[in-house]
C-alpha cells in the first residue's frame, strides 16, 4: 500500500542539478518563462494512484495524511495527502467521479498532526456536509460526509477547510477534482468522442516553491501573508514544465485554478500567433452555447472547460497553454493602501513594507526581504504547459449549438445587499469584519433571490470571492479596468469566465461586480454557511464572513 511511504507522481527525465539557490531566475531548469524546458511529460491520471480517478458507487473512506511525493529532482518532498484503498486499489487524492443525484458518503479520518476538514467546493450540500471550519476535526479525529450531490455535471473541487491552516495545507496537497457527471456532459462527450484521461483532461495549475532539495517551500513573510503566497515553478497535474503529445484533433481542459493567490490570464500559443479556443464550461457546468475566446483569466478557485483544437497548429508546432502578462493592480493600490493606513493608525514597522507589491521585476532595488520570495511576480508572463501537435488523422469537431440549459436566476426586483471589501491593519475585510467562527454576518430568507453587489476599493488588490451554500449567477461588471473592460463580450460588462453558473468570482479593484443568488435550498433548518476570498492567505488571515439561511 501507498502508506506513509513515498509515492512518485512522475520518473523525471534529464533536469540537470538542483540550481535553485543562488542562481538566477532565467536559469534554474525549471523556470517556466523558457519554452524548451517544457520536456517533463504532463502527469494525467489513471485508473489508481495519485490522483486515480474513482468513481463513487459507495461508501468511501479518506484519510487526510503526511506522505512524500516525488515531484522536482526524483526527490521526495512531504506532502499532504488523501488516501484511500478499494478493491485492491490504492489511491492518492482521488479524483472523484459521481452521477448527479447520487449519494456521496465519506468518512474522513484525521491523520495529520493539526486539525483539517474537507470542503466540497461549489458542491451544493448541507453546512453540516459542507466543511465550514467550525466542524474541522482534532489529530486522530473522524467526520462522516452523507448527503445527496444534486449539483449539474461539471467540474467541482475538494480540498482543506480547517481555518488559519487552509492555506498550508492546500498548497501542501490537500486538494483534487470532484467531477458531476450528467446527460449533458456525456452527450457533449459523446458527440467530439472525447475520453477523460486521454482527449478529456483535468489540468489543475499551481505555482510552488521548492527548496535547494527540491522539497516544497511555504514561508510566507509578513507581505506574503498580506498578499497570497506565489510559487515560482508553475505546475499543471504537479508537473513542471510540462508537455503532452496530442494530436490534430479537439481536446478538452478542464482548468482548474489551484494556486494559493497567482491568477492566470490563459491563452493558447502557437509561436506569435495566439490560437481560438472554445469555453464550454465555468464553475457550475456547461453553459449554454460554445463560446470562442483567446484569452481567459482564471483566479484561485475558479473552473474553466475549454476546448482546444490542436490542428490548428502545423504537425511538429509546439502549442504553449501561456499565462500572458498583465497588470496586476496590486502596485500603487496596496503601496497608497498602506501609506493611508499608516497615516491613519500610525503603524510602526512599515519600513519592511515599501517594496511590497512592487511587481515590476523580480530583483528590484535591494528591497528582496521586503518583497515576495518568488521570482515570479504576479502578472508576470510564463508557459504552463506545452502540447507538442504530432501526425494523427485531422480530426474536425463538430461542437455541438446547444451544449446546455442555464435557467436564468429572475432578478428584478430583488433586494440589493453590499458586500464592500475594505484593508485595514494589513488584513483584507469583508464589510468591516474580519472572521470570527461564531459571528453571522447576515441573514437572507430562504427562498429569496438577491442581488449581491461586490465593491472592491480602487486602492485595494484583486479578490477571488467565493461563495459557499449556492452557486450565483454574474450580472455585471461596473469600473472595470480599461483592459479589461476592453475583452468584455457580454452585457453587462462580462467576460467569458463570467457566464453559467459560477462560485467564484475575481473582483478587480475598482470593481463592482453584481452577482444573483437564489437562496433556494431544501436542507432543513437554518444552515450557515461561509463567503471568503479565495486567495487563500487572504481567508486565512480573516476574509471570511458567516451567513446564514434561515430555517
Ligand atoms: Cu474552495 Cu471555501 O473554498
Ligand atoms: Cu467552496
Ligand atoms: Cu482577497
Amino acid at each position: 500500500m501507498a502508506g506513509a511511504g513515498g509515492v512518485s507522481l512522475l520518473g523525471f527525465g534529464p533536469c540537470g542539478s538542483h540550481a535553485l539557490a543562488g542562481t538566477s531566475f532565467r536559469h534554474y531548469p525549471f523556470d517556466p518563462v523558457v519554452p524548451t524546458n517544457f520536456r517533463q511529460k504532463l502527469f494525467v491520471p489513471v485508473a489508481e494512484g495519485p490522483f486515480g480517478v474513482l468513481d463513487v458507487v459507495g461508501p468511501l473512506a479518506l484519510r487526510a495524511s503526511a506522505a512524500s511525493f516525488t515531484i522536482l529532482h526524483g526527490r521526495p518532498s512531504p506532502f499532504l495527502l488523501y488516501q484511500t484503498e478499494l478493491a485492491g486499489k490504492a489511491y492518492q487524492n482521488p479524483i472523484l467521479r459521481i452521477e448527479s443525484g447520487a449519494r456521496l458518503a465519506v468518512r474522513l479520518d484525521n491523520a495529520l498532526a493539526e486539525p483539517t476538514i474537507i470542503h466540497w467546493h461549489g458542491v451544493d450540500a448541507p453546512a453540516a456536509m459542507d466543511g465550514h471550519p467550525s466542524t474541522a476535526i482534532a489529530t486522530g479525529g473522524r467526520y462522516e460526509y452523507d448527503f445527496v450531490v444534486r449539483n449539474r455535471g461539471g467540474t467541482y473541487w475538494y480540498h482543506t477547510h480547517a481555518h488559519k491552516l487552509t492555506s498550508k495545507q492546500a498548497y501542501n496537497g490537500l486538494a483534487s477534482f470532484f467531477l458531476v457527471e450528467d446527460d449533458d456532459q456525456r452527450r457533449l462527450n459523446k458527440a467530439l468522442d472525447l475520453q477523460l484521461g486521454v482527449t478529456d483532461l483535468p489540468l489543475v495549475i499551481q505555482d510552488k516553491q521548492f527548496d535547494a532539495q527540491g522539497r516544497l517551500r511555504y514561508r510566507p513573510n509578513a507581505q506574503e501573508s498580506m498578499m497570497g503566497w506565489l510559487g515560482d515553478i508553475v505546475l499543471a497535474n504537479l508537473t513542471p514544465n510540462a508537455s503532452l503529445a496530442v494530436t490534430p484533433r479537439t481536446y478538452r481542459l478542464r482548468l482548474l485554478n489551484g494556486s494559493n493567490a497567482r491568477i492566470y490570464r490563459l491563452a493558447f500559443v502557437n509561436g506569435r500567433a495566439r490560437l481560438n479556443f472554445t469555453v464550454i464550461g465555468t464553475d457550475g457546468g456547461l453553459i449554454e452555447r460554445p463560446e470562442s475566446a483567446t484569452e481567459a483569466f482564471l483566479s484561485p478557485g475558479e473552473r474553466l472547460d475549454v476546448l482546444l483544437d490542436a490542428g490548428q497548429a502545423k504537425t511538429g508546432a509546439d502549442i504553449f497553454l501561456r499565462s500572458l502578462a498583465f497588470d496586476p493592480m496590486e502596485n500603487e493600490g496596496a503601496a497608497e493602501g498602506m501609506a493611508a493606513m499608516a497615516g491613519m493608525a500610525g503603524m510602526a514597522g512599515m519600513a519592511g513594507m515599501a517594496g511590497m507589491g512592487a511587481a515590476s521585476g523580480p530583483a528590484k532595488g535591494g528591497a528582496k526581504d521586503s518583497m515576495g520570495s518568488s521570482r515570479l511576480p504576479q502578472g508576470a508572463e510564463f508557459n504552463v504547459l506545452k502540447l507538442s501537435v504530432t501526425a494523427g488523422a485531422r480530426v474536425v469537431a463538430n461542437l455541438p449549438a446547444t451544449l446546455s440549459q442555464v435557467a436564468l436566476i429572475r432578478s428584478e426586483g430583488a433586494i440589493e445587499r453590499k458586500i464592500d471589501l475594505s484593508m485595514d491593519k494589513m488584513r483584507f475585510l469583508i464589510n468591516g469584519r474580519s472572521f470570527n467562527m461564531d459571528e453571522i454576518a447576515f441573514e437572507v430568507k430562504r427562498g429569496a433571490v438577491e442581488v449581491w453587489r461586490i465593491a472592491n476599493p480602487a486602492i485595494g488588490m484583486p479578490h477571488p470571492m467565493h461563495l459557499h451554500g449556492f452557486s450565483f449567477q454574474v450580472l455585471e461588471r461596473m469600473g472595470s479596468p480599461p483592459w479589461l473592460a476592453a475583452t468584455a463580450r457580454f452585457s453587462g460588462g462580462r467576460t467569458v469566465v463570467d457566464l453559467g453558473w459560477k462560485d467564484t468570482v475575481l473582483v478587480w479593484p475598482g470593481e463592482t461586480v453584481r452577482v444573483a443568488i437564489d437562496f433556494a435550498h431544501d436542507h432543513p433548518g437554518s444552515q450557515t454557511y461561509v463567503f471568503h476570498c479565495h486567495n487563500l492567505e487572504h481567508a486565512d488571515a480573516g476574509m471570511m464572513i458567516n451567513y446564514r439561511v434561515q430555517a
